[in-house]
């Protein structure tokens, strides 16, 4: 592939469909979407304004990180608070497909009506790339991102069009257009993260309390298992309790699954054989947070699992 060449003809349709107007894209900090920020700056400047959006869903530190990253590149990104709209929607849901619907209609409808309403924009750029596409098609997952090709016209509900540069590209591919384009290792070479962010590893109702265990588990899985080179490496948070002792008391805790995956794009994946010392100490301290007294590894490869639990 001529990633030369790809990026070009990306930057220059963003130009021609943009025009002289404004467009919007959302940073995750996934490599995704950090490639389309980089892309819409090239193509736009400062007509592309670039938002965070703190959905309260994210991993420890990860505002701060993202923001401070693209300031060292010199692209300014706005943090927008959306923590109490996402959590609302949220509040009460179980079902998985009625958790990431309520997530794309918070972020679609509500936060995003508003800063398009606030700034003009009359574009949102956006990430999405082959994979979430194809599964969304086929019916496997609703990827939170993925609007017209299930029928959804985003101009006629939301009031905005959709730009997709990535649309034709898998995970490998973006990483090669992320190195190409000058993205720093801490971005090109980050795991994936999904759009719907921890509430994709939350089995069952998603509260404050319950991110606030499932992100302390996160951070001490990516910390251990940094040094794996794996595809992909999370922590999850199941719906069932279990009976364990805390301090020569009964505890009725929660269930942390840590899962670890090689993979080329996420289509397929197998579990990486961990040494057994790694998830020894992976489980002392995942059991040493408040509520949790049970660690479990997941040995179970996609297909038949998918590689997040919601
Ligand atoms: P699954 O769970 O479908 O995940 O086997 C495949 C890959 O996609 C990521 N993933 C998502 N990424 N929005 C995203 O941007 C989503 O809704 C979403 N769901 C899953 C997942 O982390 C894995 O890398």
């Amino acid at each position: 592939m001529d990633w030369k060449a790809f990026i070009d003809e990306q930057i220059d349709s963003i130009r021609q469909a943009v025009g002289d107007g404004l467009a919007i894209n959302a940073l995750s900090g996934g490599v995704d979407s950090s490639v389309v920020t980089v892309l819409g700056h090239r193509a736009l400047g400062d007509r592309l304004k670039t938002v965070f959006i703190d959905n309260a869903l994210m991993r420890e530190g990860e505002p701060e990180f993202v923001v401070q990253t693209f300031a060292e590149m010199g692209i300014p990104v706005q943090r927008v608070n959306a923590r109490q709209e996402f959590l609302g929607a949220l509040a009460g849901l179980t079902d998985p497909e009625e958790k990431r619907n309520a997530i794309t209609a918070t972020f679609y409808r509500q936060v995003f009506g508003r800063l398009v309403r606030e700034t003009g924009a009359k574009f949102l750029l956006h990430g999405t790339i082959l994979t979430d596409i194809e599964e969304t098609v086929a019916g496997i997952k609703r990827q939170h991102n993925i609007l017209a090709q299930i029928g959804i016209d985003p101009e006629q509900v939301y009031g905005y069009q959709v730009l997709e540069p990535l649309q034709t590209l898998r995970k490998d591919g973006v990483r090669q257009v992320a190195q190409f384009v000058g993205l720093p290792p801490s971005i090109t070479q980050r795991i994936p993260f999904p759009g719907p962010a921890l509430a994709a590893r939350i089995v069952g109702e998603v509260t404050p309390e319950r991110l606030a265990t499932v992100r302390a588990a996160t951070a001490v899985v990516e910390q251990e298992l940094a040094d794996t080179n794996a595809f992909q490496y999370m922590a999850v948070l199941l719906q069932d309790k279990a009976t364990g002792i805390r301090d020569g008391r009964r505890e009725f805790g929660d269930i942390i699954v840590v899962r670890c995956i090689d993979s080329v794009d996420a289509r397929e994946a197998t579990v990486v054989e961990l040494p057994w010392p790694k998830l020894h100490r992976i489980c002392q301290r995942v059991t040493s947070l408040p509520g949790v007294n049970r660690c479990l590894y997941d040995l179970t490869p996609k297909p038949p699992a998918t590689v997040e639990y919601v």
